[in-house]
């Protein structure tokens, strides 16, 4: 189980992170949070390749003193497993955007009215090879 976690920086709105890596073979899921800390998340991110519901799914949500908000979910899921991916995420001050390798792209609305990313981790069944703020 991957679990990278990086504290103590400030995104703002214009920043972009971008973040290359396996989606390892048998995946079930991985996630992509951004957000004050691991109970605080503007953006969790997480694909999904076997959920009960749906079967391959995006599902965003985002989460305040532990407790998730209301699961937004896009049902076409264009990643596949065991490829190597390359995985924008924009902050665009009232919404995230998620750019996919396809070029397709999944919106998030910054429901939560962070101004500032102090805190982001990549976890679950993805495997980093690169990593930028930029
Ligand atoms: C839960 C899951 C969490 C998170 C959340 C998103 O069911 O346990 O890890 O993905 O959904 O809404």
């Amino acid at each position: 189980f991957q679990h990278f976690e990086v504290k103590n920086v400030a995104l703002r709105a214009g920043d972009r992170l971008k973040i290359k890596g396996e989606i390892l073979p048998n995946a079930d899921r991985f996630n992509i949070d951004l957000g004050y800390d691991a109970d605080d998340l503007a953006l969790h991110f997480n694909p999904r390749f076997h959920d009960d519901t749906d079967g391959a799914v995006l599902v965003c949500n985002s989460r305040t003193a532990g407790c998730w908000g209301k699961e937004k979910r896009d049902i076409y899921n264009p990643l596949e497993q065991g490829t190597h991916v390359k995985i924008q995420l924009k902050l665009e001050g009232d919404t995230f955007e998620v750019e996919l390798p396809d070029g397709s792209t999944v919106n998030f609305p910054n429901r939560v009215g962070m101004d500032v990313i102090n805190y982001i981790r990549v976890a679950g069944d993805f495997k980093i090879t690169s990593f930028k703020i930029c």
